[in-house]
């Protein structure tokens, strides 16, 4: 069964845009494992818009399930990752005017500072992970990088209209199928909601979703384990 990753940023966007107390993330973390996350994810981005380095100690210390962390490839998330030891490292490009993460890692032209990175993260014990675009090329980089899984970027997908969307879709199935072939674990996610997600959870050998900005939306209306709960349905239903 493909597992559901929430992410968890935007609670505390919301609580950071006022700097209250609440919503609490703890508790997020607490409804979102009772009602059938299988691991929560995190980015601490250098500006730190949401998620600040408490909230990653919260989750470290209190996560039953797993915590994936996504991080920039500098040298300030290194020493961060290897302190907190998340289960799972997911490198992301990181620009700070953007709103969310726009594209995949650029491998080739940052090839060697991610391999440096990489060698840092071992510290860490976690299983690390690029957030690429479903690339074949891309993905053999990310092999030779000595990486253990990928998480291919649903945006394209996400966003594509009319026949646009079996295009992106398939190259996310020759995506997966491609890195399984080369023994990566395969994630995906980014813009993936209620009307989307049963294609991509459909696909072969997909481990795991990272699903947030959708969830956290739907929660204003169905409460937060609800609207995991619908999610985590359409993903059991789709095969
Ligand atoms: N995966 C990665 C690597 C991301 O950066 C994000 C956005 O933070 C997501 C998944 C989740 O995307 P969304 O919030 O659109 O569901």
């Amino acid at each position: 069964m493909v597992k559901l990753g929430v992410n968890l940023d935007h609670v505390a966007t919301i609580r950071q845009q006022r700097y209250t107390p609440y919503p609490d993330m703890l508790t997020a973390i607490k409804i979102s494992e009772e009602s059938g996350a299988d691991s929560i994810t995190m980015h601490l981005r250098e500006d730190r818009r949401h998620i600040q380095f408490e909230d990653i100690k919260i989750a470290r210390k209190n996560i039953k399930t797993k915590l994936n962390l996504e991080m920039a490839a500098t040298e300030e998330m290194c020493v961060i990752a290897n302190q907190i030891k998340p289960d799972f490292i997911c490198i992301v490009p990181e620009k700070r005017q953007e709103l969310t993460t726009e594209g995949g890692l650029d491998v080739k032209k940052y090839f060697s500072k991610i391999k440096n990175v990489v060698s840092e993260l071992s510290e860490s014990n976690a299983v690390i992970s690029l957030f690429i675009e479903p690339d074949i090329e891309i993905i053999g980089l990310a092999k030779d990088l000595d990486v253990g899984a990928i998480e291919l970027h649903t945006g394209k997908y996400a966003e594509a209209k009319n026949e646009d969307k079996k295009y992106y879709l398939d190259k996310i199935k020759t995506a997966s199928d491609y890195a399984n072939d080369i023994a990566l674990v395969v994630n995906a996610g980014h813009g993936l909601d209620y009307t989307n997600v049963k294609e991509v959870a459909r696909i072969d050998n997909i481990h795991e979703l990272n699903i947030g900005h959708s969830i956290i939306a739907e929660s204003i209306f169905l409460g937060l384990s609800e609207a995991i709960k619908k999610m985590k349905n359409l993903i059991e239903s789709s095969k």
